[in-house]
């Protein structure tokens, strides 16, 4: 099964191009509701979208105006933050709501803040309006208290035009990271050490377009699908993949005697029976993917004995575990650990996704469980999965998307 561009580099590449003064084709674009989102507000900021197929697009933000995001459409996305520092790098001005996204616990964005003012913005946050305003940007060492996808990349769009030299330190390397900075680079940018942990940017006066960009394979997306191979004791390829992206992954999945064979661009997961337990704690890459745990967890409950899972990134990422729990899953939480007992045959049941990756783990459950789940909320998984149901329907599932009559108001779409 083909993997499709990654949702977290998607998201920080669009608007990367609104700091570049001509065409920037972009291939791999993902293409799911998230996205979406982002396309049509930089649209409304005076970027030009032309879509070559569904996931080709060209940018052109050479006629961008506005430096003001509206509340309307930023509030449903976590990502609406890169509009800060893009805008800020394009314009030295930017307006943005304070973004919105799935809720782990408090989301704090002191750090893209703390970078921001290093290199001479104004920030102040009123009626929940980030504005940031500077004369100049001039690059400047900027040390991370913690570790932070969002705010390096945040970092790398102010600082990619700002005068002088930015050094960023304690940087995120996720992948996506690496992406985005390859990106720039592509356009004309002096982007060196992404993908370490020190960040190394050289400002430019100026960034070209006329390049052509393919987005890196979603690791979060084949990892999803791997775990659902080895939760339902299936026999599933993923292509399109990069293997070095899912070693944390592939590490864990062999511990629990799950066959996995990699092979230039392909990984294929092989279930067994029998599982064995394994303790799991997220970590910023390459540990295990935060994005990945509520899908583990899924696994866990078919492993035989007890296994633990620790969060290791965010507060609050265990709310999905009451729907596992009425699925039948004996799993308590103790603070940031989940301990999971294992094996349980999990009954179908109706269930509610509460963000983005609990939706995709649910219907891992629902997969895996006797009889038929219901899983509400879908609008969650179409943020971040290309075909979700389709895909899944492909490898043999039996699954179908229904109108949903029971969905909680005031979603995100
Ligand atoms: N943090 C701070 N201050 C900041 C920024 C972050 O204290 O200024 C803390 C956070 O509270 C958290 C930790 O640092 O405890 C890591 O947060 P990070 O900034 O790395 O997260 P993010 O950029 O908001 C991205 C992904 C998330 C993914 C995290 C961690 C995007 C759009 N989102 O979020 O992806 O969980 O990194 O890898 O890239 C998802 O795709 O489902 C998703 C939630």
């Amino acid at each position: 099964m083909y993997i499709s561009g990654a949702k977290n580099a998607a998201v920080a590449i669009i608007p990367a191009a609104l700091l570049v003064d001509g065409p920037c084709r972009i291939e791999n674009v993902p293409d799911i509701s998230d996205v979406k989102l982002l396309e049509d507000i930089i649209k409304h900021l005076g970027a030009e979208i032309r879509f070559e197929d569904k996931n080709t697009i060209v940018i052109n933000s050479h006629k961008l105006q506005s430096y003001k995001a509206s509340y309307e459409r930023v509030k449903c996305m976590r990502a609406s933050y890169y509009l800060i520092g893009a805008l800020l790098g394009r314009f030295g001005k930017a307006e943005v709501p304070f973004p919105g996204g799935c809720d782990f616990g408090f989301r704090p964005i002191d750090q893209h803040i703390k970078g921001f003012e290093a290199l001479g913005a104004k920030v102040k946050i009123e009626h929940g309006i980030v504005y940031a305003y500077a004369d100049e940007l001039v690059g400047n060492q900027i040390y991370l208290d913690v570790v932070s996808v969002g705010a390096t990349i945040n970092l790398m769009l102010a600082a990619v035009k700002a005068k002088g030299i930015t050094i960023i330190e304690n940087a995120a390397k996720e992948p996506h990271v690496v992406d985005t900075a390859n990106f720039l680079n592509a356009m004309g940018a002096n982007i060196k050490g992404a993908g370490t942990d020190v960040i190394k940017i050289r400002g430019v006066d100026t960034l070209k377009g006329g390049a052509t960009y393919s987005i890196i394979p979603d690791q979060i997306e084949a990892g999803t699908y791997m775990l659902a191979a080895a939760a339902t004791r299936g026999d599933v390829t993923v292509r399109n993949v990069i293997p070095k992206h899912m070693e944390s992954l592939t590490a864990k999945l062999t511990e629990m005697n799950v066959k996995v064979i990699e092979n230039g661009d392909w990984i294929r997961v092989i279930g067994v029976d029998r599982l064995s337990k394994v303790n799991i704690k997220t970590l910023p890459y390459p540990g295990f993917p935060t994005d990945l745990q509520p899908q583990a967890s899924v696994l866990l409950c078919q492993a035989e004995g007890t296994s633990t899972i620790t969060e290791g990134v965010w507060d609050s990422r265990f709310q999905y575990i009451d729907e596992l729990k009425r699925m039948g899953a004996h799993i308590r939480v103790e603070g940031r650990i989940a301990v999971i007992e294992g094996p349980t045959r999990l009954t179908g049941a109706p269930i509610n996704a509460t963000d983005l990756r609990a939706g995709a783990a649910l219907v891992i459950a629902g997969l895996t469980a006797k009889g038929t789940t219901e899983v509400h909320n879908i609008n969650y998984i179409d943020r971040g999965y290309e075909n979700f149901e389709e895909k899944l329907r492909a490898l043999g599932a039996d699954i179908k998307r229904v109108e949903d009559r029971l969905s909680g108001p005031a979603n995100c779409k």
